[in-house]
């Protein structure tokens, strides 16, 4: 009885004030009965960062496997407010690509072109910008959108690089290469500004190993993934005269093995897998390097959905 009277005032007074409830409530189970649209947006925000770190008809692999992983966090659920793409933009309208504005990232794929964001394009693509974009820093940033990862202590965010890479350095398509010991210095500096919760990182590159081996703590909320250990390459997939090649008039490859590895297992297995389940799936299909998993994997036991 007296219990009834009590449920009934609160469902009154959450009638009456569910934002006021919803502000003091510490992730009850009123909170999750009440939560209104603003809500979610405001205490965890997912956020993306793709970077193709190439130019040239070439290398048409490098931007179509990050316009695929724009797609990605898109069907994710990720706005396009929290996502910052960074590409040179030289493919779509390729004097050499036979399906001019389309870019497909396998054999008969759709376009994974389409609503692709123009953050970063041509030379704003640097080491300057993504490390100014990584931190959240506005006033570093020099040209393109200004877009920035403005993320919080309780955000999760996605980081993916494709592109060549030699020991202990990332290309970009103009400026100075980034190296392994810029890199880990700004994980760090993202992680003592509090502005995540958790960080993934998936690099596709040549020696990719060796952008975190003996760099990354494992305790620091950062779990990196890469196509490669410290010592190798890493390889393309869907090329000419290879078993799964490319339609007619394409003279380049799609795509990259690693990438389309973990993105065709996204694809299949979207949200529920975890990031654990997801590495053993990759290195599974990645047949032509070793597959490496850096820094905090205690992340690991958390799903997709989580980040993308
Ligand atoms: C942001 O970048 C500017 C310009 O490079 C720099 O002066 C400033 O210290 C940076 N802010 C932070 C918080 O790192
Ligand atoms: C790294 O790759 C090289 C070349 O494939 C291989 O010989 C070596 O055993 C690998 N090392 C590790 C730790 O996987």
């Amino acid at each position: 009885m007296a219990m009834g009277v009590v449920s009934l005032g609160l469902l009154l007074l959450m009638l009456l004030q569910p934002q006021a409830l919803a502000l003091t409530s510490n992730g009850g189970r009123l909170q999750d009965f009440l939560r209104l649209p603003s809500d979610n947006a405001d205490s965890r925000k997912r956020w993306a960062l793709l970077i193709a770190g190439s130019s040239g008809w070439d290398n048409y692999r490098h931007q179509a496997d990050v316009c695929h992983a724009y797609q990605i966090v898109k069907n994710a659920g990720l706005k396009d407010e929290n996502i910052v793409v960074m590409m040179y933009d030289d493919i779509a309208n390729n004097p050499s690509n036979p399906q001019k504005g389309v870019i497909i990232n396998q054999p008969n794929g759709k376009n994974v072109y389409v609503g692709v964001p123009k953050d970063y394009t041509g030379k704003d693509v640097n080491k300057n910008n993504f490390l100014a974009v990584l931190l959240g820093n506005k006033t570093a940033v020099i040209g393109g959108s200004g877009k920035v990862i403005s993320s919080g202590p309780n955000d999760h965010i996605f980081v993916f690089y494709s592109d060549h890479g030699n020991p202990g350095v990332l290309y970009m398509p103009s400026g100075e290469r980034l190296t392994a010991n810029e890199l880990a210095q700004a994980l760090n500096k993202k992680h003592d500004a509090r502005a995540y919760m958790g960080l993934v990182m998936y690099v596709e590159a040549s020696y990719s190993g060796s952008m975190f081996e003996g760099l990354l703590p494992t305790n620091n909320g950062v779990y990196a993934m890469t196509a490669s250990n410290a010592t190798e390459n890493s390889w393309a997939t869907y090329c000419p005269g290879s078993p799964n090649q490319p339609p007619p008039g394409y003279n380049t490859c799609l795509g990259d093995l690693f990438s389309v590895s973990w993105m065709e297992d996204t694809d299949a297995n979207h949200p529920g897998e975890t990031l654990a389940q997801q590495y053993e799936a990759v290195k599974k299909r990645t047949t032509t390097s070793h597959v490496m998993q850096y820094g905090d994997l205690d992340l690991t036991s958390q799903t997709l959905g989580n980040y993308y």
